[in-house]
């Protein structure tokens, strides 16, 4: 794609990120605060890969708690522990607006299907940036919950999609490394851009 095309789509993703309809301010105000205790790239700990989790304790079980509240105020579907900070292999998500938060601990990925799919994903530590993934449709992981017991989830779509992604983080993966060379090149380039308007701000 030459530079100029480029500049057109930034352009109209800028044009329909407007058009998008402005959040509460109370929400709004409590995204941000949630997001303040998300790191950011590129922040070296979002390179690092997570360990395993050996004391499934009280501490355990407020960390994910914490991380669970910090999600859904951030408005987004997944947080890995390395996302805030927290080097253990931890995660939590929620693909439907009501039910509960699941927590996978130390997760394994014991069998994908052929199936791949490409769709646009997004991330709470890369604000602004939506690439394409491609990722299998469906998943069986190996887990541990937040008591150490040994659970199974065999997820499709969105679900498996969000495992894996935040299973991704706990290995210092991001999405730019899962996402085509242009897109890449298009995502730092916006990170910098937005990043010299806050500065001039
Ligand atoms: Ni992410």
């Amino acid at each position: 794609m030459s530079e100029d095309v480029q500049d057109q789509v930034a352009e109209e993703e800028e044009q329909r990120e407007e058009q998008r309809p402005a959040l509460d301010p109370e929400v709004a105000a409590r995204r941000r605060a949630a997001l303040a205790h998300v790191r950011q790239f590129p922040d070296p700990v979002l390179k690092t890969r997570a360990l395993p989790v050996e004391r499934f304790d009280d501490a355990l079980r407020e960390e994910v708690e914490r991380m669970g509240i910090l999600m859904e105020d951030a408005l987004g579907i997944g947080l890995a522990a390395t996302q805030v900070g927290n080097l253990q292999r931890l995660l939590v998500y929620r693909v439907e607006q009501d039910s509960p938060v699941n927590a996978l601990i130390n997760p394994v990925i014991e069998w994908t299907g052929k199936e791949q799919e490409i769709l646009e994903e997004g991330c709470l530590s890369l604000p602004g940036v939506l690439v394409d993934v491609e990722r299998p449709v469906y998943v069986r992981v190996h887990a541990q919950n937040e008591f150490g017991e040994p659970l199974t989830v065999e997820a499709s779509g969105l679900e498996a999609r969000v495992i894996q992604h935040e299973m991704d983080h706990l290995d210092g993966v991001l999405i730019l490394e899962r996402t085509s060379r242009d897109q890449r090149k298009r995502a730092m380039r916006e990170m910098r851009e937005a990043e010299r308007e806050r500065e001039s701000a």
